[in-house]
């Protein structure tokens, strides 16, 4: 008992205040959310400065370029604070402390402590080896074996919430380095999870966004269902009224999952993030993503088919090696092809582990620039002309809250998953409005509450 007490006590913040920075995907930023709930559980308080913290973390990305060197800078930044506060202590955590670990620490003296992307349910502990115990160490363990089973954990939720279906991947695209940070792919149980989303919609909570790398390679450990009865089981077996996913790889989009997004869209809503990566199926093949050319556009026209009100966005990488003007070519005429809402454009960048890194012919700097400015001068144009259609039209909108810029007005997306902003009482926040669209621009729309 008086060990039990004793850890009790070591673990708890006492009313002191963490600070965490975030980079990355929506993941990370779930991560983050998950790290604050922990910690208040454990009586720390959220600093709103890193100036008033006695714990920093930053929680990294390691997706692309130079994710060490932007981590050491930022801890570089609170050299002063430091200076006037020994005591704070500061940790980095996320993809970056999963990739390097220990040898973080030998970088920079500021640096109190690393820790993975799976001991985030132990950073309580961690914390209190670090301030009561003195260690400075790294906490990077993987537990292959280990089940996953955890709950949503979120402090005060607002009308939208993530929930993780799966973490990790298995499908090593040879330029990707999250199999190698976020360990192998697993899981979590079918039922686990509609419990999940319904406490969450008993928490107020009106739309959830199913995260996972892949999501559509989800599978309940138990054997019950895949991610088309997770869809379903949603639907129907809760109150949700809106239920977005991402990722989903082309590989493993299939004709059940269209019949879903056709059957329950009026949940769903009218938009699928498909990242493409290249429109050359020999780039393609190189990067280890699992289909052609034709068979993504082929999966894309069948869903428009079925859905004709479908948009899609997408990811795309540039300068990937090898890659000829001709290949980049055909994924120009992909943005075509396609008619994208939104391309996510980025220049190849080498990661650790990954079988590309040992690829020899390694596209020069110059030309990814180029291919990336001609990539967005394209989806700017297309985008352009591709969001008229918006133009007058009338949609069911979930009011989401006050617009980040501009608090006055209120913000929502259409089912498309477009920004719309206009302008009524907070009142309205969590409910679902119609809303009239009078100015389409490629990234939001402006409109009036009908
Ligand atoms: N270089 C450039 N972009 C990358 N992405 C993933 N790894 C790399 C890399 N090594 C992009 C992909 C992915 C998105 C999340 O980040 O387009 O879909
Ligand atoms: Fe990376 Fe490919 Fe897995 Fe996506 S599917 S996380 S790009 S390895």
């Amino acid at each position: 008992m008086k060990q039990i007490m004793t850890e009790k006590n070591q673990n708890s913040g006492h009313g002191d205040r963490v600070y965490i920075t975030t980079y990355g995907c929506q993941m990370n930023d779930h991560d983050t959310e998950r790290m604050y709930s922990l910690l208040e559980m454990n009586k720390y308080l959220q600093a709103t400065s890193p100036e008033e913290a006695d714990v920093i973390i930053i929680n990294s990305c390691s997706v692309r370029e130079k994710p060490v060197h932007k981590v050491m800078s930022e801890v570089g930044t609170y050299r002063p604070l430091k200076e006037k506060n020994p005591k704070l202590k500061i940790g980095i955590g996320g993809c970056v402390g999963q990739q390097e670990g220990k040898k973080l620490l030998s970088q920079t003296k500021l640096l109190d402590f690393v820790f993975g992307t799976d001991t985030i349910d132990q950073l309580p502990q961690i914390i209190s080896e670090v301030r009561v115990d003195k260690k400075r160490a790294a906490w990077t363990k993987v537990g292959h074996r280990d089940a996953y089973q955890i709950q949503t954990l979120v402090r005060n939720p607002k009308v939208s919430a993530f929930v993780t279906i799966t973490k990790g991947c298995d499908n090593f695209c040879s330029f990707c380095v999250v199999p190698f940070t976020r360990g192998r792919e697993k899981s979590r149980l079918l039922s686990e999870l509609i419990k999940d989303v319904q406490s969450l919609v008993e928490r107020g909570v009106k739309e959830v966004t199913l995260l996972g790398q892949n999501v559509n390679s989800y599978k309940s450990p138990d054997g019950n269902g895949g991610f088309t009865d997770l869809l379903r089981a949603v639907c129907e077996e809760t109150n949700i009224e809106r239920v977005r996913f991402t990722t989903s790889h082309p590989k493993d989009f299939d004709e059940d999952l269209i019949s879903v997004l056709v059957k329950y869209q009026n949940k769903l809503g009218h938009f699928v993030h498909l990242p493409v990566q290249s429109g050359s199926t020999r780039i393609l093949e190189l990067m280890n993503r699992g289909y052609t050319r034709e068979e993504y556009i082929h999966k894309a026209k069948r869903l428009k088919e079925e859905l004709p009100e479908v948009a899609f966005s997408t990811d795309i990488i540039v300068g990937f090696p090898g890659e000829t003007d001709e290949d980049f070519d055909m994924t120009l005429s992909m943005l075509e092809e396609i008619g994208y809402e939104n391309v996510y454009g980025f220049k190849y960048s080498p990661r650790p582990f990954t079988k590309a890194l040992k690829f020899t012919e390694q596209v020069a700097e110059s030309v990814k620039e180029e291919r990336l400015a001609k990539l967005i001068e394209l989806q700017d144009r297309l985008g352009f002309d591709f969001c008229k259609r918006y133009d007058g039209k009338i949609f069911p909108i979930l009011v989401e809250g006050p617009s980040r810029t501009n608090k006055e007005v209120l913000t929502g997306r259409t089912t498309h998953n477009k920004v719309i902003n206009f302008e009524g009482p907070s009142s309205l926040i969590g409910k679902t409005i119609d809303v009239r669209v009078l100015k389409a621009q490629p990234f939001s729309l402006r409109g009036e509450v009908v």
